[in-house]
């Protein structure tokens, strides 16, 4: 537990007789949980808690959400002023180190990425196996698995310097393997790094340049790639990041962990979102339904079809992120001249919804993916890159719960218990008598 928890008061549960006092920790928030560790050994009960929606899995210092009031901080800084101020590698520091880097940190942490940026030559024959067909999640979560394999110190139990070491490399290299596999699957040349530019330049020139002609770098665009990036850098104990910690609780590498924690984030439901909202804006688009028939399908509860981008498991008034893209998507678009009837779709869909009795009962709000897709399409990224674009934001944050997870000292590998539903004890029968 983080040192930054106090226990105050308890809880009493009292079950079949028998008093237990649970502790409640209260955090630097005020948010406050009742500690039920010993609730088994005292009394034989477990809690249950499907889908974890009451269950903190851990303390953490590294980003507070206030789902009510519609709060996210990283390390203590507002979303907001992060993504109007900063630069995705400086996030990408605080949330790993704890603290907003000076000069000579910040330059020594760039460099680091900028060095480290170039995939072993033997690993560029791995792409060729993937089918052209292939989607960019899978081959990101299997490539990033793969690396583990040429850096064997960073099993077992590596060092502080090579976990910091490892923390560049994953930062660097996944930025590259996502561009080549993008390059990969529509059969253009690599484009290797460059190390005379930025981190989010240098990811544009290889997903955008070819060897023929010359491509430059929009600086506004480079900016929009930042901010995205940084709102999607941390959440919590989102599914991707717990996948991450419960990995890193077996003593598995970064490179598990972190390829783990990209398959976990490729679910609709999670990262894939974002995909899912446009392939959802097309479908409207290609069907001829107009908004309001299309919510009609969604509160019919037959039809199991969601309103993909609208609803959180934590924000419950609406979302900083998708408040700060809204803005966004008006400026990226104005200035790139594109006019997407999608957005108007959008816009529509997003309008309707906030004053229908469904949404508005169920406190379901626009997401970040609701805007996210918008932008990469006008950003000419491929629909099917958009959760990789995800994932690379989220790298920071997954590596920074994996460093505080190993750092706290606390070997406790996660292992939640059940309540069995199964049959009870029966006599097996050989294959004759079946
Ligand atoms: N469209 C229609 N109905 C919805 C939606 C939606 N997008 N989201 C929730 N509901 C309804 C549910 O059907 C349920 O209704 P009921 O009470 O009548 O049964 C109620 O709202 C509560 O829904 P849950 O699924 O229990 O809410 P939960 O907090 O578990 O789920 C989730 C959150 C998964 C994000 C959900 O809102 C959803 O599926 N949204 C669409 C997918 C999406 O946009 N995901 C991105 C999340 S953000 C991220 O990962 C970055």
């Amino acid at each position: 537990m983080s040192s930054n928890t106090e226990t105050k008061t308890s809880a009493s549960i009292n079950i079949d007789g028998k008093q237990l006092d649970c502790p409640i920790v209260e955090g630097t928030e005020g948010e406050r949980a009742i500690d039920i560790s010993k609730l088994r050994a005292e009394t034989g009960i477990i809690t249950l808690d499907n889908g974890f929606v009451n269950t903190g899995s851990c303390t953490s210092a590294i980003t507070f959400i206030d789902g009510e009031k519609g709060i996210l901080r990283y390390r203590g800084y507002g979303i907001e002023e992060l993504a109007e101020k900063s630069t995705f590698v400086e996030v990408a520091y605080l949330l790993i180190n704890g603290k907003l880097a000076n000069k000579t940190e910040l330059d020594a942490f760039s460099q680091g990425l900028t060095k480290h940026s170039l995939l072993h030559e033997d690993m560029i024959h791995l792409f060729s196996g993937f089918p052209s067909t292939a989607h960019p999640m899978a081959i990101l979560s299997s490539m990033t698995s793969s690396l583990s394999t040429y850096y064997p110190e960073s099993h077992d139990t590596p060092s502080d310097e090579q976990v910091d070491l490892d923390i560049i490399r994953i930062l660097s290299k996944l930025r590259t393997i996502a561009a080549f596999s993008y390059k990969k699957s529509i059969g253009q040349p690599l484009i290797y790094p460059d190390n005379s530019l930025t981190y989010c330049s240098n990811f544009l020139n290889m997903m955008f340049a070819v060897p023929t002609e010359p491509y430059e770098i929009d600086p506004d665009i480079v900016k929009v790639i930042n901010q995205l990036l940084i709102l999607h850098a941390d959440h919590e104990q989102n599914c991707s990041t717990s996948t991450v910690r419960t990995v890193q609780s077996s003593g598995a590498s970064m490179y598990a962990a972190v390829s783990a924690g990209i398959s976990a984030l490729w679910g609709p439901l999670h990262g894939g979102a974002n995909q899912a909202v446009l392939d959802m804006l097309e479908g409207i688009r290609a069907s001829g339904d107009d908004y309001k028939t299309f919510l009609g399908k969604v509160k019919d509860k037959k039809t199991n079809i969601r309103l993909m981008g609208f609803g959180h498991r934590v924000y419950k008034n609406f979302d900083p992120r998708a408040k700060i893209l809204r803005q966004s998507c008006d400026t990226v678009l104005s200035k790139l001249g594109v006019s997407d009837p999608l957005l108007d779709l959008a816009r529509g869909l997003e309008e309707e919804a906030l004053k229908d009795e469904y949404f508005v009962s169920r406190n379901l709000y626009p997401n970040v993916d609701f805007y996210s897709g918008i932008i990469y399409k006008a950003l000419n990224i491929p629909v099917d890159m958009f959760t990789v674009m995800f994932a690379l934001g989220r790298i920071p944050g997954w590596l920074a719960h994996w460093k505080e997870q190993r750092d706290s000292g606390v070997k406790k590998i996660f292992r939640p218990r059940q309540i069995y539903t199964g049959a009870n004890e029966q006599n097996y029968t050989t294959i004759d008598q079946r």
